[in-house]
């Protein structure tokens, strides 16, 4: 695509920028060569202009509310679709055929298990420790323990990576939960598909069968579709710029787990059941809701707004729709969180506060819900995200390794400290 010259005047100088179209989306003005024609940096704290880098993996339109994987539209994906259809889509760029999508999953399935000295690991932290620190811990031991996949400039072992950590990260984080509660680790059953076995591995226990529900198997797995990638968040911003370092790829999604786990970012899941257990009742809302308003309290409704969609979050649309599957299969015919959840969003929606600064519900918002309903501690919730994230970044990590002209990536700042100034000992010290 030929790049078009946009002339800007900075400090009374006329420069010339190349502005570079996408295929859909917001064009971006180059400003690589600006700091060489003008001696001034750009300022952009949060990223809020600025593009990192380009990428053919996934696409968002905030505006429009819409969310594509390599072009496809994530409601068809989550409709028709398994998790590692929508893994190889990731990685791949295409769609797998049949006999493509046979030779990933057992691929994927033949890594399932994990070194059997990571069980030991795992008896060094406390019981009650948060899944994500374990997770961030184990996540970047593996590369300590398979040595023969961390050289990046391979491209076979950046795949078998890469197919390890899809494989394993169900099975971590199964055994983090089954550490939590004192039980026996459950070993991968390899002729279960992936969601299912992840299922298992966090709810059996060696005394009785276990029999996996396929409807909850299938809403876990759309979830797992919904969370898989999500273009330059901060967390895959993490993972690249990890990367652009040379760091092997167990240590990049080590630290995209790390980021993750924040509340404004993975942790909103978590911390939006929270929040619906402590307004408790449809009548406490008004409350909360003015406390959100207020600018005096850091109170923030969780599970609302995001940088990028200020328009129905596309994905919280299947996520209430999984929800209210999950719940009729299980019976749950009054869950008085959902009761809450539903009167809260239909009045922050009417609220000129929320309408106004286009704050609509999130992924987030119903997903504690669900994964409530199905069993899990609200502490795994963002290990949940961290499982389906990783492939996106993954995707996105392998995307830069490729990409010839690929630099450590390293911002520069607006300098706002003290000058310099001289050294004085102690006793001349104010
Ligand atoms: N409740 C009340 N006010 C809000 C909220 C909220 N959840 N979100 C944003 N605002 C207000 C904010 O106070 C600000 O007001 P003003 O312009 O008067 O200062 C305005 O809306 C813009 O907010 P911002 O913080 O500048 O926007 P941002 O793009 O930096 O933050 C966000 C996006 C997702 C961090 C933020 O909306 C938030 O904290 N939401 C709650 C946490 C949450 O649900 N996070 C999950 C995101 S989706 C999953 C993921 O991708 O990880």
């Amino acid at each position: 695509m030929q790049d078009t010259i946009s002339a800007v005047t900075v400090d009374n100088k006329s420069v010339e920028l190349a502005v570079k179209d996408g295929t859909i989306g917001p064009s971006v003005i180059d400003i690589s060569k600006l700091y060489g024609q003008t001696g001034m940096f750009t300022y952009d704290p949060g990223f809020t202009s600025t593009a990192a880098c380009e990428s053919k993996i996934t696409y968002i339109d905030g505006d429009a509310g819409v969310l594509l994987y390599r072009g496809y539209p994530i409601e068809q994906l989550a409709e028709h679709g398994d998790f590692l259809e929508t893994c190889y889509l990731l990685l791949y760029g295409e769609l797998p055929t049949a006999a493509q999508k046979a030779d990933f999953d057992y691929r994927v399935t033949r890594h399932t298990m994990v070194h059997d000295q990571m069980n030991r690991f795992f008896q060094g932290f406390r019981r009650d420790a948060h899944p994500m620190a374990i997770m961030v811990a184990c996540v970047g031991a593996l590369s300590a323990f398979y040595h023969d996949s961390t050289d990046i400039s391979d491209p076979q072992q950046r795949m078998i990576a890469s197919m390890r950590m899809i494989a394993k990260m169900p099975t971590l984080a199964a055994m983090a939960y089954k550490y939590s509660i004192g039980q026996p680790f459950v070993y991968p059953q390899n002729d279960l598909d992936y969601t299912s076995n992840f299922l298992r591995m966090c709810f059996a226990v060696p005394c009785e069968e276990y029999k996996v529900n396929p409807v909850l198997s299938r809403a876990l797995d759309r979830i797992f579709i919904l969370h898989a990638d999500h273009e330059q968040n901060a967390s895959t911003s993490t993972v690249r710029l990890a990367g652009s370092s040379g760091a092997n790829p167990f240590a990049c999604i080590a630290a995209g787990i790390a980021c993750l786990w924040g509340p404004a970012h993975g942790g909103a899941n978590e911390a939006a059941l929270k929040m619906l257990k402590e307004i408790g009742t449809p009548d406490r809302i008004p409350m909360y809701i003015a406390k959100a308003k207020d600018k005096n309290d850091p109170f923030r409704l969780m599970g609302f707004g995001h940088r990028v969609y200020k328009n129905y979050d596309p994905r919280a649309r299947i996520m209430q729709k999984t929800t209210h599957e999950v719940l009729n299969e299980l019976g749950i015919k009054d869950d008085p969180l959902l009761d809450v959840a539903v009167e809260l969003e239909q009045i922050a929606l009417k609220d000129e506060y929320f309408v106004e600064k286009k704050l609509y519900p999130n992924i987030d918002f119903y997903s504690g819900i669900t994964l409530k309903a199905m069993g899990f501690p609200t502490s795994m919730f963002t290990v949940l995200f961290a499982l389906a994230r990783t492939v996106g970044w993954i995707a996105q990590w392998s995307e830069m390794i490729e990409d010839p002209s690929q630099r450590i990536g390293r911002p520069r700042q607006l300098y706002v400290g003290t000058p310099q100034r001289q050294y004085v000992t102690e006793a001349y010290r104010g």
